[in-house]
């Protein structure tokens, strides 16, 4: 991605996990009802934080194993355009301004029940899961992070889609005042990804609605974000409004922008190199020594039978 090439990535602007492990002085924080604990995230704009714990979360068996980055890891070093380019800490910087309520998320196209749902009733569709899940972005860079979400077959099977439908559109926030990055050149706006329909109804896709078993906090995509593990991070739209089924491939911000370095599928998979640098290997933010990189993301048994009769190469 244009953001940064993996070599790029300066040694500081990657937190040791020692350092900045807030997980644990957060979660007795949020005990105490200290919830925006601002001590403990300090550099964290208070008002990114929205706030909020989930209560009755179900433990899923779609759950990595491996321990995840600390909440300070995980906000404060993000992708988010429409608050800046280049900069990882600026979504968690410039993000509070955003309003993510009220908020309605219009589900349309080719379906038999399109819908304009708020967020309030998208929280009641299906029991809230935490899913502990590795996310790899397509620069080299790698997290892991327990989501809270849903299946977003729930959300689909809300609106049953038409025989006809083929894939699905997400189609992100666009609110200029808050958004600095939407005067950025780089992207078409909104930012706009999509899947193929079985993709969407796979089960280890989710919306996820918040992390750490809290309210997502709005640099990663408040109040709604699309959650697909096996691709690389940028198939993941951050603050949806409008989803919408087609019969034809939705055209992507990325793939429009560099259509020769992000294609539509965008598997995580390192036999493929971007045409920059090579997919091989990456850094998992708070460690110092490369990892391998493994196919879909380490999600090959569940989802390289979507993709049985293609050639990866050609659909990266
Ligand atoms: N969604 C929107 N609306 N705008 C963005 O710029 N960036 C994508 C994706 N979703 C992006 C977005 C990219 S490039 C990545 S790697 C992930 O969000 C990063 O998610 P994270 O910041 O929660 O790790």
């Amino acid at each position: 991605m244009l953001i940064q090439r993996p070599e790029d990535i300066l040694s500081s602007e990657i937190t040791p996990r020692t350092l900045f492990d807030g997980r644990r002085e957060f979660i007795k924080a949020a005990g105490a009802g200290v919830l925006a604990g601002a001590a403990l995230f300090a550099g964290l704009s208070r008002r990114a934080w929205a706030g909020g714990k989930f209560t009755d979360l179900q433990k899923s068996p779609h759950s990595i194993l491996e321990t995840p980055n600390s909440l300070r890891e995980i906000t404060t070093y993000n992708n988010f355009v429409e608050f800046g380019f280049g900069d990882k800490g600026q979504p968690a910087e410039r993000a509070g301004a955003m309003r993510t309520r009220p908020w309605t998320v219009s589900i349309e196209g080719l379906v038999r029940k399109p819908r304009t749902l708020a967020i309030e009733d998208i929280l009641k569709i299906a029991p809230l899961e935490e899913r502990i899940y590795r996310l790899r972005c397509v620069e080299g860079w790698s997290m892991v992070i327990p989501w809270v979400g849903f299946p977003l077959a729930a959300l689909i099977r809300q609106v049953e889609p038409l025989g006809s439908a083929k894939y699905v559109e997400f189609i992100t926030q666009m609110e200029p005042a808050a958004m600095p990055g939407l005067n950025l050149p780089y992207l078409d706006w909104p930012y706009t990804e999509g899947l193929r329909l079985d993709e969407a109804l796979h089960p280890l896709t989710i919306m996820a609605v918040g992390l750490y078993g809290e309210v997502l906090p709005n640099q990663n995509g408040a109040p709604l974000r699309l959650v697909v593990p096996w691709k690389y991070g940028f198939k993941s739209g951050k603050s949806i409004v409008r989803i919408r089924f087609t019969d034809k491939q939705p055209r992507t911000s990325w793939n429009i922008a560099q259509p020769e370095e992000y294609g539509f599928y965008a598997n995580v998979n390192p036999d493929v190199s971007h045409p920059r640098w090579s997919q091989d290997k990456e850094r998992r933010i708070g460690e110092f020594f490369k990892r391998r990189t493994l196919p879909f993301n380490g999600y090959a048994d569940q989802v390289a039978p979507l993709y049985a009769d293609m050639d990866l190469r050609k659909f990266y």
